[in-house]
């Protein structure tokens, strides 16, 4: 199993930092960040998110979806994250060996026409009265659906077992 941690034109370094985290400790390959470069130059010293960022050895910019897409070469499947009709539900799909898994930003979530030029669509099921779930929250349910079938290994560097 491969998976790419792809974040469109995320806002807040606090979720990119938090996905990092959860990228790296359930072994994802490359963390990809869409959008304008220069907005991941974060101000403000060091921070437990920006050091989680810094953490990533694979990281990957493109400027737009089209570049991802074309340094993606049909290698991967293309999930889209996102609330939206015709979805599966997150916990009922059966996750492809490599795949991508493609979230969008805080503010306007993914677009119609990214979630077109994927491949399948999930959704997170919900049941109270809230919109949507932050990104980071989404990303990391996730990310342990797409791994928990991996057989179990012992957790490196955990500090507190
Ligand atoms: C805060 S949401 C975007 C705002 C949302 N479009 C709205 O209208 O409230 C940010 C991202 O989190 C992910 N997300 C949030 N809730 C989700 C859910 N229930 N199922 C799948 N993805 C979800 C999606 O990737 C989404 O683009």
């Amino acid at each position: 199993m491969k998976f790419n941690t792809v974040l469109h034109e995320l806002r807040s370094a606090k979720n990119v930092g938090m996905i990092a985290r959860s990228h790296l400790s359930f072994g994802g390959d490359f963390l990809i960040l869409i959008g304008d470069e220069n907005k991941w130059n974060f101000k403000g010293g060091p921070s437990t998110y920006t050091r989680k960022i810094n953490e990533v050895e694979k990281l990957l910019f493109f400027k737009n979806f089209d570049d991802f897409i074309a340094w993606n070469k049909n290698e991967y499947t293309n999930i889209a994250v996102e609330i939206a009709d015709n979805a599966i539900l997150s916990s009922e799909y059966n996750y492809p060996e490599n795949c991508n898994i493609i979230l969008g930003n805080e503010g306007t979530g993914l677009e119609k026409s990214i979630i077109e030029k994927c491949d399948q669509t999930i959704t997170i099921p919900q049941f109270g009265n809230i919109g949507s779930l932050n990104v980071a929250v989404s990303a990391s349910i996730v990310l342990y659906e797409l791994n928990k079938n991996r057989p179990i290994s012992k957790i490196k560097g955990a500090k507190f077992s």
